[in-house]
C-alpha cells in the first residue's frame, strides 16, 4: 500500500496532537472565565490556546499546499465507490473546519481586541477585521459551536481509522502511520 509522503504524515500527526489540547484548553479557560476567575492561570490558558490555535492554522496552510500539489495515494481495491465518496466528503469537511475554526478565533481576538498570547507575544491582527466587541462575541460563539462540530467529526474520523486498522486490515491506516517500512510514492 502506497503511503502519504513523510511530510504529510508528520503534519497530520502534529495537527492531531494539537486538537485535543486545544479543545481541553478552550473548555478549561472558558469555564474559568465563566466562573469570573480572571487570574494569571486563566490568562496563560487563553494565551496558550491562541498561540497553539494559530499554529494549527499555519500547519493547515502547509497541509493544503501539499494536498494541492501531490495527489493522495490510491485506495485499496476492496473499498467501494461509496466508501471512497464518504471518505472524501469527511476529509473535505475536516479540512474546511480546520481552517474555519481557527480563522473565526483569530477574527474574534482581532475584533475584541485580545491579540496577546504568551510571554508578551502578540498575534498579527486579521486584515480587514474592525474592532467591535459585539462582533467579537458573535465570532467567539460561532468559533465555539463549530469547534464542537469539529470534535464530533474527529471522533468519527478516529473510529473509521480504527475500523481499517483492526477490522478491515486493508492498509488504509498504515498509509498515514509514521512507519519506516512504508516507502513514499
Ligand atoms: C483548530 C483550532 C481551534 C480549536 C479546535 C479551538 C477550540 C476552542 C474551544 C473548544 C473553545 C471553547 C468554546 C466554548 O466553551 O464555548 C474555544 C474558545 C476560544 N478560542 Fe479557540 N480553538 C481553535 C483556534 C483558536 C484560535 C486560532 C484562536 C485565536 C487566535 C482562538 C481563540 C479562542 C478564544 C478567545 C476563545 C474563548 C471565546 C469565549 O470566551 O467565548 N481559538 N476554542
Amino acid at each position: 500500500m502506497t503511503p502519504y509522503r513523510p511530510a504529510q504524515r508528520l503534519l497530520h500527526w502534529l495537527v492531531a496532537l494539537c486538537l485535543p489540547t486545544l479543545l481541553v484548553l478552550g473548555l478549561w479557560m472558558t469555564a474559568r472565565a465563566g466562573a469570573n476567575l480572571w487570574d494569571e492561570q486563566t490568562n496563560l490558558l487563553y494565551g496558550l490556546h491562541k498561540a497553539l490555535g494559530f499554529t494549527v492554522l499555519l500547519l493547515m496552510l502547509l497541509r493544503l499546499f501539499f494536498k494541492l500539489r501531490i495527489a493522495a495515494p490510491t485506495y485499496p481495491a476492496s473499498l467501494t465507490p461509496l466508501h471512497i465518496l464518504v471518505a472524501k466528503i469527511m476529509h473535505g469537511l475536516l479540512y474546511t473546519l480546520l481552517f474555519v475554526v481557527p480563522l473565526l478565533g483569530w477574527a474574534g481576538v482581532t475584533a475584541y481586541p485580545a491579540l496577546i498570547t504568551v510571554a508578551g507575544y502578540h498575534l498579527p491582527p486579521m486584515p480587514w477585521v474592525v474592532q467591535n466587541e459585539a462582533l467579537a462575541k458573535q465570532l467567539f460563539a460561532l468559533h465555539g459551536t463549530l469547534a464542537f462540530v469539529l470534535a464530533a467529526l474527529i471522533v468519527c474520523h478516529i473510529a473509521a481509522a480504527l475500523v481499517h486498522l483492526f477490522l478491515k486490515r486493508d492498509g488504509v491506516f498504515e498509509r498515514m502511520w509514521p512507519s519506516k517500512q512504508t516507502q513514499p510514492r
